[in-house]
């Protein structure tokens, strides 16, 4: 069963940096897994809470925030504020139980393709070595009751 366990992984982000990080990855044929959902944002600091805590509501095992470098925001703080929220997150994770470590934040620059696909073999991994959400199995067995 854990043999068969695919992650799902969702990845906001940040278009000045992240989203053409991994459009570098593409161009170059640089190989990232299939399990990393991207959702583009304008800023990592328009990442709230509530957007993590939907990901995990809506069946991901792992959720990553990929913002600009320190001091690079576009926006000057949303990196740093995307940084907190998902400090928060961690620890909102550890009160119910779950890892807190599938929430993370990462910075990059646009051009780093190469950390933008190693970043999510990595991530993908360390999820995989984690084992499904327990937000995904509760939603997955409710909905077999509810067929059943
Ligand atoms: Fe990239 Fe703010 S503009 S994290």
């Amino acid at each position: 069963m854990t043999d068969a366990f695919e992650p799902e992984i969702v990845a906001f982000c940040c278009h000045y940096c992240a989203y053409t990080a991994a459009d570098m990855a593409g161009s170059k044929r640089i190989s990232y897994p299939p399990n990393v959902k991207i959702i583009r944002v304008p800023c990592t600091g328009k990442v709230d809470a509530i957007h993590i805590m939907r990901a995990f509501e809506k069946g991901a095992d792992g959720v990553y925030v990929a913002g600009c470098l320190e001091g690079d925001c576009h926006f000057k703080t949303g990196n740093i504020r995307a940084a907190h929220r998902v400090r928060r997150v961690q620890a909102l994770l550890e009160e119910i139980g779950m890892e807190g470590g599938r929430v993370e934040m990462i910075t990059m620059s646009a051009g780093m393709g190469e950390r933008f696909a190693q970043t999510a073999r990595e991530f993908t991994e360390k999820i995989r070595a984690l084992g499904p959400s327990p937000i995904r199995d509760a939603i997955r067995q409710s909905g077999r009751r509810a067929a059943g």
